[in-house]
């Protein structure tokens, strides 16, 4: 790519940015996506940080009122305008005591890639301005990872479990609705199931304008998507009523690769501003490195999620077996084992990689959200593994594709393996954000 070429990319990239900016924050998108998502908004901070690091710690800083007293960081900060009633409604946050007084919010969270955010745009900063950064947000660092452990591991085996497909930012990934399915159904998912009623449901979705059949969840998981909120929901997202009822709880591989990370950053902020972790919490983030390696099949090579309850592989294979690299703690064999089959296998590796269910699933649909489609935020998240671990080759050349794929259909939410054609949203926040940071780098 040419100076000028990569200069008119990072200038239509901020102009994306610029358009999704809404009062305090960024929007993933327009029309859609109204609200502050915090793995978005993370993935936004990293590009700001490049060129204007205030907006980026403002992005971060809006995420941060939105807390809840227990420590929680919702996946979504719901906009306080009038149109967007029946979101705040349908999430109804002030059902529990814990969430915060004066912003609605979701009752849920997402992957915690705020440490990584918080330290790239410290990265950005001189010393001095660095470490007030860092004290201006490290109390509240502290208290999500606090929270993550005292709420989400109750075990205290080291892995977290989240309790929604949503909590892991890949809403329909094959192990999660293979598991949901498996659950016993509300009945009125299956009535509409039985009688056909889910082209009816379609008519009332959102997300039905987006141009290509096929390319979100199909009706009737959406409608199960839902109806796990419902139910959150009526236990007051209270994660003693959850598991006590046996609800669905997974510990998802990708969130607890993304953690892993995420207390590495944790501990390095500590260090720089002089400040020492709470021994528990430092107790707990010791032991999720080497409870990370129980995800792992010696059968099959691969990572996979494990459901709570049972202590069982989910043995669907995704995108998410390549995170553990990007979590670093992960022994050297086993990441050139990871790389050795990312760089291999055609079916992780068709065109443009990397797909977000092998090309050979059952599932896989190349533009069908998370079971199939390319996402920018992960392959930036496989990116940072690969040059970490070693394998800047390969680095360097999934780097090459993700921004080809961009060149080709613009700022797209996702693209298809085979051919790079995009799809879901224009103008897509993340896809914009990690392209500036991609090229700055
Ligand atoms: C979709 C994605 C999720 C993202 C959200 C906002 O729900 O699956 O990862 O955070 O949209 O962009």
């Amino acid at each position: 790519m040419s100076p000028d070429d990569k200069t008119s990319i990072v200038d239509a990239a901020k102009k994306v940015l610029d358009g999704n900016a809404r009062d305090g924050y960024t929007a993933p998108g327009a029309g859609l996506y109204p609200h502050q998502w915090l793995w978005d908004s993370c993935f936004v901070a990293i590009g700001l940080s490049h060129y204007d690091p205030e907006r980026a710690q403002k992005e971060i800083l809006h995420l941060l009122k939105s807390q809840w007293h227990n420590g929680m960081i919702p996946h979504m900060v719901l906009d306080e305008g009038l149109a967007h009633r029946a979101d705040r409604e349908f999430w109804r946050s002030y059902v529990s005591y814990d969430s915060p007084d004066k912003v609605a919010t979701s009752g849920i969270t997402q992957p915690p890639m705020l440490a990584e955010a918080i330290v790239r745009i410290g990265a950005r900063l001189k010393k001095a301005e660095r470490r007030s950064w860092f004290l201006k947000v490290y109390k509240q660092l502290v208290a999500y990872h606090q929270w993550l452990y005292n709420e989400r591991d109750p075990h205290q085996e080291g892995l977290t479990l989240q309790v929604h497909p949503w909590e892991t930012g890949m809403d329909n990934t094959p192990p999660w609705m293979s598991e949901l399915h498996s659950h016993q159904q509300n009945w009125w998912i299956r009535l509409v199931a039985k009688l056909r009623l889910d082209s009816v449901v379609t008519i009332f979705r959102r997300d039905r304008h987006l141009a290509l059949p096929g390319e979100r969840l199909s009706s009737i998981d959406a409608l199960a998507l839902y109806a796990v909120q419902h139910r959150l929901r009526r236990k007051q997202y209270n994660i003693d009523k959850i598991i006590s009822h046996s609800m669905l709880s997974i510990e998802d591989l990708a969130f607890n690769s993304i953690l892993v990370r995420a207390n590495q950053h944790l501990k390095d902020i500590a260090k720089e501003i002089r400040e020492e972790l709470p021994e528990e919490l430092l107790q707990s983030i010791n032991k999720t490195e080497a409870a990370l390696d129980q995800l792992w099949d010696p059968y099959t090579g691969q990572y996979y999620s494990r459901n709570f309850a049972s202590h069982d592989l989910i043995k669907i294979s995704t995108i998410a077996t390549f995170l553990p690299l990007y979590a670093g703690s992960i022994t050297k064999e086993r990441a050139d084992q990871l790389a050795g089959l990312l760089k291999t296998s055609k079916r992780f590796h068709p065109r443009f990689p990397v797909p977000t269910v092998p090309t050979d699933s059952k599932y896989f649909n190349e533009h069908r959200y998370w079971q199939g489609p390319v996402w920018m935020n992960m392959n930036w998240l496989i990116i940072d593994g690969l040059e970490r671990y070693g394998h800047k080759e390969l680095a360097a050349k999934l780097k090459e594709k993700s921004l080809e794929m961009v060149e080709k259909s613009g700022f797209c939410e996702y693209f298809s393996p085979h051919d790079g054609s995009g799809a879901g949203v224009k103008n897509f926040s993340w896809t914009a954000a990690l392209t500036i940071d991609l090229l700055s780098n």
